[in-house]
């Protein structure tokens, strides 16, 4: 498909995904979360790939939500239909990649910003960045995830708060609720997400797919986190990499993992 949105980079087994209407604070329309899915799909499925990085254009906004203009005149089922396909197609889709995946957030990331950054494994943020769900300002709540994923990573009562008062924090401020992992300057934010993504790279690919699995599935409903760590556990003891890895160590040697 034509990627109008995005820009896309692919460089020592990392894929940088970078959101790209600059002029609309990169928000997110129809358009741009089919591109980004096939992007992330790519990805994914490149065994080449070991990390993804997700980011937004311009040093101004990651992504400013998703796009108003194009459900402002939306009918109940319209609405209804519009999270779940845009849930399908990105947020949990993104959530459940078996590669990780790294959001660095490098501006205003509102509404669909912020839940498509809380979708990603992990964040990073610049020390500019400004993150909040203001969709109750819109008369309208938060549809791609927001309302269950940020309790999960800051705790019910801030994540009441920020929704309640559709306010938004600074980097430093989501560090300290654990929103995001790192805060550096703008200049860094790119450079910090590839170093970790290195020393990420260095570890089973496999294995580290089975600990995605195996983490989220104690935020699924019905799921027992520790019953699929158990499996994701036993699976291991199958791979090429968990030969590779054991050998390795056993003779003061640095693994060269296969990747499955
Ligand atoms: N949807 C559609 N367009 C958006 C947008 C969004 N979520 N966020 C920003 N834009 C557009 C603006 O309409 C404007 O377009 P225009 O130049 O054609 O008028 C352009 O991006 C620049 O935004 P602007 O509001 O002029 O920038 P600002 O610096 O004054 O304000 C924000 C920045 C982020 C505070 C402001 O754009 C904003 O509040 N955006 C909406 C955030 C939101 O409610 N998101 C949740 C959506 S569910």
């Amino acid at each position: 498909m034509n990627l109008d949105n995005i820009l896309l980079e692919n460089k020592n087994g990392i894929a940088t995904i970078t959101i790209n209407r600059p002029s609309k604070l990169n928000a997110l329309n129809k358009q741009t979360i089919k591109e980004l899915h096939h992007a992330f799909k790519d990805a994914d499925s490149d065994p080449n790939v070991k990390v993804i990085i997700i980011t937004g254009s311009g040093e101004k906004a990651f992504v400013a939500g998703a796009d108003i203009s194009e459900f402002a005149d939306f009918s109940v089922s319209e609405g209804e239909q519009l999270a779940s396909e845009g849930q399908a197609l990105l947020f949990d889709f993104v959530a459940n990649l078996s590669t990780p995946v790294i959001a660095a957030v490098n501006g205003f990331a509102l509404g669909g910003g912020l839940e498509l950054a809380l979708a990603a494994h992990f964040r990073l943020a610049s020390d500019n960045a400004k993150m909040g769900l203001p969709e109750v300002s819109l008369g309208v709540i938060p549809g791609y995830g927001g309302t269950q994923r940020l309790p999960q990573l800051v705790g019910k009562g801030r994540a009441m708060e920020l929704i309640m008062t559709a306010g938004m924090i600074d980097a430093n401020t989501a560090l300290n609720y654990g929103l995001v992992n790192h805060v550096t300057t703008q200049e860094d934010l790119l450079p910090l997400a590839e170093k970790i993504a290195s020393k990420i790279m260095r570890n089973s690919s496999v294995a580290i797919a089975s600990a995605i699995s195996s983490i989220n599935a104690g935020f699924e409903d019905g799921e027992n986190g520790f019953d699929t760590e158990v499996t994701e556990f036993g699976k291991c003891f199958g791979t090429a990499d968990f030969k590779e890895g054991t050998q390795a160590f056993l003779q003061k040697k640095k693994p060269n993992f296969p990747g499955n």
